[in-house]
């Protein structure tokens, strides 16, 4: 075996499109001889169902041993009345804070066959093949205080944007590693101007860079990052910025590449024992209440996010290849899930019709 996978098809859409991850997974293991220890266990709201927890302790330590998780996607409008504390959210962000997953990768691909889909000039975005570092374990999302509090006869929502400089300096590490394997450009994304936050990433991210004297580093207020991303999005090649800012950077960036069913991410911590860093793969999306059940949704997100497993976790490069130059041959055919199609046109093809054309080229391969 090639290694450990616990699989967390999740709720909604996640199900539908793991279940084609499923039988891409059998495919590497009878016609390449790559097999995986393959798991499957419950998250988010199918986990509440059951334990209501959205997500066992079991399945915890369980995630905690495994080479790479492959999460398809929580939520859905059953649980959005439930207590804030067993939200199925709260699984995903259990999963990330205790394997403490602090760097949160996102590639921006263009595959050439959808560069004319992209509501951008095709010249934009042709080629086009960036990475967003998001810090995903800090930041605004876990500050304390947070709360929702009655402060002169009227509530008050509090959230803290907050980072020690310790958490500053190791996903700027991480950004910067991977810089030096890509183009070896980075840019630090904050708002300095007016964020105390902002002036201690800056000065942590350039204490770091004397490190990586071979890195060219920049900076920029992440306001003015989103509209560059927008503008001329090939200026970038690694970016590097907070937990909230990267959230939205990287739903601009998903943008850029036609639909968010086609962008997948890593998030990474420290290495285990077997120098294997902690890792979860999930697609960018959520679970797609309005699409779940109908076998529109696009399987590629989390596809791409098992490729992304290949590479990172298994050091199997050349088979993540393999299955990215599958996406492009059958992007190629003209096959398109709804979310890939306009107004008018081609006839849309479902979840599963997109994974037999995936594995078909997979076969021809
Ligand atoms: P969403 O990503 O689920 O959907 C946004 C839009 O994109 C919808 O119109 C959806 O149909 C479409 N879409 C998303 N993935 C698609 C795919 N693979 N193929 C085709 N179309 C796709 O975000 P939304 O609607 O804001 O949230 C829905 C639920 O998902 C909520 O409960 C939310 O909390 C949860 N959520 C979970 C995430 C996760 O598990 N990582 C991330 C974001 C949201
Ligand atoms: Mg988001």
């Amino acid at each position: 075996s090639v290694g450990s996978l616990l699989i967390l098809p999740g709720d909604g859409i996640g199900p539908e499109v793991m279940a084609e991850v499923r039988r891409i997974i059998d495919w590497y293991g009878e016609k390449r001889g790559l097999t995986f220890d393959v798991s499957e266990d419950l998250v988010g709201g199918s986990a509440y169902d059951k334990h209501g927890v959205p997500l066992a302790d079991e399945t915890m330590a369980k995630a905690q041993e495994v080479d790479a998780v492959l999460l398809g996607a929580v939520g859905g409008p059953k649980y959005d009345d439930l207590d804030f504390s067993v939200k199925p959210e709260r699984g995903l962000l259990r999963l990330r804070k205790e394997m403490d997953l602090f760097a949160n990768l996102r590639p921006a691909q263009c595959f050439d066959a959808l560069a004319d889909f992209s509501s951008l000039k095709k010249d934009v975005i042709a080629g086009l093949d960036i990475m967003i570092v998001r810090e995903l374990t800090s930041g605004i999302y876990f500050g304390e205080p947070r709360g929702i509090f009655t402060e002169n006869n009227e509530r008050v929502g509090v959230n803290t944007q907050r980072y020690t400089e310790s958490e500053i300096d190791r996903v700027a590490r991480s950004a910067f590693e991977l810089a030096m394997k890509r183009g070896k450009k980075l840019c630090s994304m904050e708002k300095a101007n007016v964020m105390e936050s902002g002036i201690l990433w800056r000065e942590v991210v350039t204490e770091v860079a004397k490190d990586y004297p071979e890195v060219e580093l920049s900076h920029m207020y992440a306001d003015a990052g989103g509209m560059q991303l927008a503008r001329w999005p090939k200026q970038f090649d690694v970016i590097v910025t907070d937990n909230l800012f990267g959230d939205l950077l990287s739903d601009v960036a998903a943008m850029l590449t036609g639909s968010l069913g086609m962008l997948p991410s890593a998030s990474l911590g420290l290495p285990m024992a077997n120098g294997r860093p902690k890792a979860l793969y999930e697609p960018v999306h959520g679970s797609a209440p309005d699409i779940a059940g109908q076998g529109k949704a696009n399987p590629i997100a989390c596809i791409l996010s098992f490729a992304m497993a290949l590479r990172y976790s298994f050091d199997e490069g050349a088979e993540a290849d393999r299955l990215e130059a599958a996406i492009e041959t059958v992007l190629a055919q003209g096959k398109r899930t709804a979310d890939l199609l306009g107004e008018e046109g081609v006839t849309p093809v479902s979840t599963t019709e997109m994974g037999d054309a995936i594995l078909d080229a997979l076969e021809a391969s």
